[in-house]
């Protein structure tokens, strides 16, 4: 990608105005992130402004920053020690109610522009902030920033997308997917498009199968204040996850400028839909208590702040097709969940088998599998071979390849994005709206109670009976 620091409109943003400074998604991810890629002198030139409610003070948010840029200085090239080190002593903190007409305009004026306007607040916080501007309120150059969930169902993410366009052009509105920012994540284009061993591959003619399953050890970690509002549905398989299939299922675009990446992307997730009716296609489940890496888990119905009655999930599958001449008829099979036993973030691309094994052959003849894990960063090619051993019997050999980690954060890469002005690891508006078009029904029949929330121990496998449908782990 090609990252030139500069807007749409040929400017390049000046400062990163954090709203939701003192909060959870600021101090454990934004901030390392922002540091990292000062640190590599990678934005160079950057100011950093905070801005929060009543309750945090300047003094604290100084603290904060000034721990991120200690810790990221230890790494640090000279010219970015230099940036840490002014962004520590130029830092600002506003105490202002973004909701409150006027406010958030009034400080973006006292900035240096163009400014981003990164929107770290609960959903409806930052929804209303955005209702309260008024077009022309806000310089046209400036960047808003908008982090998951966008909207909560198909039609809330229309009128957030017509509030947001009223303010600024669409290339300035930036919805953040960090998944877009993962090495594994962005790279499946160069392992898909750059290699003829699998460009080719990838259609409905070779491809039986793809799972793409996100199962996490964490549980709900303090935050039932988004996520039981939420739920596995909402927080990982409509973003996330249907951005990777999009990625393994995209035709290849001309150049990875963000027009072409994103009308490919957004192409193939409008041809993608429940494989069925959600009864047949989709599963959910919540956990109960248990035990996790030696740790209790308590029962996620009795977490405090959690509506035992929303019956939200915890764990989610869905299965989905892409109606279209490529993909027709390949099952792909979304799952995430938390709490679960074994950490297990990867996509299997399953291959149909060979049309005629000679005969002769003993052994299992197990198909073709592609694993890419984003977790740690790893590409596994499972492969039916003869030998060793006798000569006429198959045994499974993996070649595997770890891959190095990246040198910034997915944070970080989707933050040098925001602030070059490029969009192409943010989720364009009718994107955004297509992701809840294809989980809308499911969330429909979820809440009409189709189909049935089961339950499993928390630091187990998922609900009796759910193995059979996704590809069992390596080890
Ligand atoms: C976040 C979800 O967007 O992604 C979390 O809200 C989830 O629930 C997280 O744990 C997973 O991403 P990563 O990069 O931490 O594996």
């Amino acid at each position: 990608m090609n990252h030139e620091f500069s807007t749409p409109t040929g400017t390049h943003v000046r400062t990163l105005l954090i709203l939701g400074a003192s909060g959870d998604l600021t101090g454990r991810l934004l901030l390392p992130g922002l540091t990292r890629l000062i640190a590599a002198g990678r934005a160079p030139g950057i100011a950093l402004a905070g801005a929060g409610a009543p309750g945090y003070s300047p003094e604290q948010w100084l603290a904060r920053v000034t721990e991120v840029c200690s810790a990221a200085e230890a790494e640090a090239t000279d010219a970015g020690r230099a940036e840490l080190q002014k962004i520590r002593a130029t830092t600002s903190y506003s105490d202002i109610d973004v909701t409150v007409p006027g406010e958030l305009s009034k400080l973006v004026a006292t900035l240096q522009g163009p400014v981003a306007l990164y929107f770290a607040l609960p959903p409806a916080v930052s929804q209303k902030a955005c209702e309260v501007l008024e077009p022309g309120e806000l310089p046209e150059s400036t960047l808003l920033v908008m982090e998951k969930p966008f909207g909560s169902d198909e039609r809330s993410a229309q009128e957030l997308n017509r509030t947001l366009i009223r303010l600024v052009p669409e290339e300035n509105i930036h919805r953040v997917d960090h998944f877009l920012g993962k090495g594994t994540v962005f790279n499946i284009m160069g392992l898909r498009f750059a290699n003829r061993l699998l460009e080719p591959l990838f259609t409905a003619e070779h491809v039986e199968k793809i799972e793409i399953i996100y199962d996490e050890e964490l549980a709900l970690e303090g935050r039932a204040g988004y996520y039981d509002r939420a739920g596995a549905l909402r927080d990982m398989i409509q973003s996330h996850l249907l951005q990777v299939l999009g990625l393994l299922t995209m035709n290849a675009p001309a150049t990875l400028k963000e027009r072409d990446v994103r009308d490919h992307l957004g192409s193939v997730l409008r041809a993608a839909a429940i494989a069925g009716t959600p009864a047949e296609s989709t599963r959910r489940a919540r956990y109960t208590a248990g035990t996790s890496k030696g740790r209790p888990v308590p029962d996620y119905a009795s977490e405090q702040g959690v509506n035992r009655d929303a019956n939200t999930e915890t764990l989610a599958e869905v299965t989905l097709n892409i109606n279209n001449s490529r993909w027709a008829g390949v099952p792909f099979v979304l799952r995430a969940g938390k709490a679960l036993g074994r950490m297990r973030k990867e996509a299997i691309i399953t291959f149909r088998p060979v049309s005629h094994l000679p005969t002769g052959f003993k052994g299992t003849d197990e198909p073709t599998r592609l694993r890419i894990g984003f977790g740690p960063d790893t590409l596994e090619l499972d492969l039916d071979v003869n030998g060793p051993g006798d000569l006429y019997t198959l045994d499974r050999v993996t070649l595997a390849a770890e891959l190095n980690s990246p040198d910034l954060l997915p944070y970080g890469e989707v933050l040098l994005g925001v602030l070059s002005g490029d969009p192409t690891l943010s989720v364009r508006g009718d994107t955004a709206e297509e992701c809840w078009r294809i989980v809308d029904p499911i969330l429909a029949a979820w809440a009409n109670n189709e189909v049935p929330i089961e339950e499993y121990a928390a630091g187990g496998n998922g609900p009796l009976g759910w193995e059979t449908n996704c590809t069992l782990p390596t080890s």
